[in-house]
């Protein structure tokens, strides 16, 4: 069976990008591959240097992918920092990363660019972990002969990088030592827009958050950014903010007759937002409802976690083993 792999940071709460993004078509895989499925503990400490808070978001992922469906008896559901064969790796992988490589990695070079534009010096804010963040990321990946990467297309420049650094050790070695490993972007769930019509990112914040209560769902929907047509006029369904949410969580039914509903006129903004909410609330209730339960028991949570790491170090450990023997480190 091949493997699928795929991380998520925890630097926020979860949201709607998120799930259909990542973790609906990782799921989906996990019914046909060999799947390991980790919280990207240390990338978030690039970001969240407040221990409470990353405590928190944590458990808050962990819990998430249980509540989605995650099955940790098929799945090896772990803590990236509780295999700590990922960060030997990483030290090797970074003696055959050219650090023109990492030059070009489009988070290092968007906080180049901002930098620029504020005239500040070009490494202002930038640590050490951003700018070998593809490194790690690698490491999680190589580490477990991942033959395919379930992620949203902004990190497909990740995986290229992941398969550039395994090639990189292959061919110094002569021998296909780590997979290379495929992006695998489901393109009509590529990217999911947010309230404002950018794409869905905490960074923007404009995310519709996956477990907020129903009072807070609809208030968010509420916020979605519209024109300002009249309620009698007649609407584009396609350049609408509210219908591109609307096609991820309707059937082909209800997205055939809110359309009708919009090039007839006489429906306001509101009344769209009112069935959108209605469907995302459906889809999101029961995920909701598993989530509060998990998160009512960390011990649980924490139990599930160490299983899974167990299971993933003995993976790892044949990986580091084999690689440590190739390079002359054993
Ligand atoms: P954010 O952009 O909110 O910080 P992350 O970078 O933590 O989200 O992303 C976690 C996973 O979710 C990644 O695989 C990413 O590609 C996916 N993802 C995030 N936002 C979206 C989106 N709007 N549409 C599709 N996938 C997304
Ligand atoms: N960089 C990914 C993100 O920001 C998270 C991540 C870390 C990841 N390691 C990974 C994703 C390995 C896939 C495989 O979303």
């Amino acid at each position: 069976m091949k493997t699928a792999l795929t991380g998520i940071k925890p630097t926020g709460n979860l949201h709607i990008g998120n799930y259909f993004g990542a973790i609906k078509p990782a799921l989906e895989l996990a019914e046909k591959y060999d799947a390991r499925y980790f919280i990207a503990d240390y990338h978030a400490l690039n970001v969240v240097k407040n221990a409470a808070e990353l405590r928190g978001t944590i458990r808050g992922i962990a819990a998430g992918w249980l509540a989605a469906g995650l099955d940790p008896e098929k799945v090896i559901f772990y803590r990236q920092s509780a295999v700590p064969e990922t960060f030997e790796l990483a030290t090797m992988l970074a003696a055959f990363t050219p650090k023109g490589l990492m030059n070009r990695a489009h988070a290092y070079k968007a906080a180049v660019q901002q930098n620029a534009e504020k005239g500040a010096d070009s490494d202002a804010g930038v640590n050490m972990g951003l700018f070998t963040y593809p490194v790690l990321m690698a490491a999680d990946i190589l580490l477990f002969d991942a033959d395919i990467v379930p992620v949203g297309r902004d990190q497909v420049q990740h995986i290229e990088m992941a398969q550039d650094i395994a090639g990189a050790v292959n061919f110094n070695y002569k021998k296909d030592l780590l997979r290379i490993p495929e992006p695998g972007v489901l393109e009509n769930a590529a990217v999911v827009p947010g309230l404002d019509g950018r794409k869905m990112s905490k960074s923007y914040g404009n995310t519709i958050p996956l477990f907020s209560s129903v009072t807070e769902l609809r208030k968010t929907i509420m916020r979605i950014v519209t024109n300002s047509q009249e309620v009698s006029e007649p609407k584009d369904p396609d350049s609408s903010q509210i219908f591109a949410l609307y096609k991820y969580f309707a059937t082909e039914d209800e997205q055939a007759a809110l359309a009708a509903r919009y090039r007839a006129g006489g429906m306001g903004w509101g009344e769209a937002k009112e069935e959108l909410f209605r469907v995302v609330n459906r889809e999101l209730q029961p995920i909701r409802e598993r989530y509060d339960a998990l998160i009512a028991e960390p011990l649980k949570l924490e139990r599930i976690l160490k299983n899974g790491a167990e299971k993933a170090r003995a993976v790892a450990a044949r990986t580091i083993g084999r690689l440590r023997k190739a390079a002359g480190i054993d």
